[in-house]
């Protein structure tokens, strides 16, 4: 006979936290939201620490190479789709490993016999005043001079001319090699009083652009995940179907740590798939997921995931629920898994984190999360509404949005994460829609990230370790949760004058 749960499953929004004492020497500025990402003995450190508990859902609309560097500059952790060809996502995890702060990759390149209307053209096309003159017009050819708009204007000189009329040869230009580091180059930046140092290979061919402006800029971002050889560290996402070729691919493209994708992890084909990667790679990371209790995540931490990703139905652009009747309330879900995972360390020694995926609508939920056991949390619709996020911008009568689908929309048709039998989606689990435009990720993410450090400081704690251990939530009645909402007549928003 079936069995009944008799706990009913909720949700973030029926819960609260209770502010515990703070005590003096607990600040926003001493809060640390380091966390551990992969299996570890308890009480020692894991290989791989996020600096900050954030990760990007993998998902087509969502994780790109510019926003697993955005993410991995702000301390957390993207983990590229794997709907695309093996090839086009090992391409993308290079993009990543080859970022380089502060050395950036020419967007703006002509050849010398191009005209200055050319050069026009490309300039405003990319909103960049400084471009590289190479043999062939391509951001790695032989470096020829540079020019930028304060060489030429368009009234005093003809525009049908040559840019090699008007460009610094590369005889009279300041230039590096290839082994300069950042701050030797950003030395010699404001030294020799440049705008912009080339940086070449030993053929004279243009490898990066080192600008005086991103100096500053650089210094913004205190708390990167990088690896031993300071490149940016970068997840991908893989499946139950092609990981015996896709991940040998990964892993010689440098990612760092692999997560199975399934709408449902607790199955055999995931154990199965795990057991393959820890025999063959036991180095990396790789997580297994989703589930919703502790029994399944107790099948994947011992079939050898590094962690456990939680969430079946609870995505902003999920409908395996009203299709399919399976899931769980996501706070039901954390809470369980979690006393799963603790038990399951009293028993092995053994921490594996656990990660809550999707359904966090609000900030605050975040918080929630990480309350409830959570070590780290992923999320699709908020990084979705990112400048970086793969999803085109399109303007509307209210405002910007981003285009945002699900992985079992017809548009991702991501058969390879929703088991329906052959190669193929047979019903969408997925839809398709719009999230309002929210601009640069990490002037978003340092407000989400603000919220979180200031309601760890109201509960008293200053480590994500803590926070959870010593959490004290209540249940909201519908009533509550009216009071928790503004309740007078908000002024309009001010008009600016211009
Ligand atoms: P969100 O943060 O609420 O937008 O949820 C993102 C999460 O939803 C992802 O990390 C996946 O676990 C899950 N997901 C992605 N695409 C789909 C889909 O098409 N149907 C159901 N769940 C999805």
């Amino acid at each position: 006979m079936a069995q009944i749960i008799t706990e009913v499953s909720r949700t973030f929004n029926e819960f609260l936290l209770l502010p515990n004492r703070t005590r003096t020497d607990c600040s926003a500025a001493t809060v640390d939201l380091r966390t551990p990402l992969a299996r570890h003995i308890a009480g020692e450190e894991s290989a791989i620490e996020l600096q900050s508990p954030f990760t990007s859902a993998i998902m087509q609309a969502v994780g790109t190479p510019d926003l697993a560097i955005a993410l991995a500059r702000d301390g957390g952790l993207s983990f590229l789709h794997h709907n695309q060809p093996i090839a086009d996502q090992a391409a993308a995890v290079r993009k990543v490993k080859n970022f380089k702060a502060g050395f950036v990759t020419s967007d703006t390149n002509v050849r010398p016999d191009d005209s200055l209307s050319v050069l026009v053209d490309v300039m405003r096309h990319t909103g960049h005043s400084t471009a590289a003159v190479t043999h062939d017009g391509t951001a790695t050819g032989r470096l020829l001079g540079l020019v930028t708009s304060r060489d030429f204007h368009p009234q005093r000189h003809d525009l049908d001319g040559p840019v090699s009329g008007r460009m610094t040869a590369i005889a009279d230009l300041a230039h590096a090699g290839p082994d300069i580091t950042l701050s030797e180059a950003n030395a010699r930046l404001w030294d020799e009083r440049l705008d912009c140092l080339p940086v070449l290979d030993a053929e004279g061919h243009l490898q990066h652009l080192v600008f005086r402006s991103d100096y500053a800029d650089n210094k913004r971002f205190p708390n990167q995940l990088v690896d031993a050889a300071k490149r940016l560290r970068v997840g991908a996402g893989i499946n139950t179907h092609d990981y015996q070729e896709r991940v040998p691919a990964l892993l010689e493209a440098g990612v760092d740590a692999l997560c199975l994708d399934s709408s449902d992890g607790y199955s055999d084909w995931q154990a199965q798939a795990l057991s393959w990667v820890k025999k063959h790679y036991p180095e990396v990371p790789v997580g297994g997921g989703n589930v919703v209790d502790g029994e399944a995540f107790t099948f994947l931490a011992e079939a050898g995931a590094d962690f456990v990703k939680i969430g079946v139905g609870g995505g902003s652009i999920c409908i395996t629920r009203d299709q399919k009747g399976i899931g769980r309330g996501q706070a039901s879900a954390v809470l369980d898994v979690a006393a799963a995972r603790d038990a399951f360390r009293e028993r092995t020694g053994e921490y594996v984190p656990i990660c809550s995926d999707g359904g966090l609508v609000h900030d605050y939920h975040v918080a929630l999360a990480l309350a409830m056991g959570a070590d780290f949390v992923m999320m699709g619709r908020y990084f979705a509404r990112f400048d970086q996020a793969a999803g085109a911008k399109l303007p509307t009568r209210d405002g910007f949005v981003k285009e945002y689908w699900g992985e079992g929309s017809n548009r991702a048709r991501n058969w390879q994460r929703y088991g329906q039998g052959g190669q193929g989606l047979v019903f969408e689990e997925g839809v398709d829609g719009y999230v309002p435009y929210a601009g640069d990720l990490s002037e978003g993410l340092a407000l989400t990230v603000a919220k979180l450090r200031t309601a760890m400081v109201s509960c008293g704690s200053t480590t994500l370790a803590e926070f959870r251990s010593t959490a004290r939530l209540t249940l909201v009645s519908d009533q509550s949760f009216q009071e928790s909402h503004a309740n007078v007549t908000l002024r309009d928003t001010p008009v600016t004058v211009s």
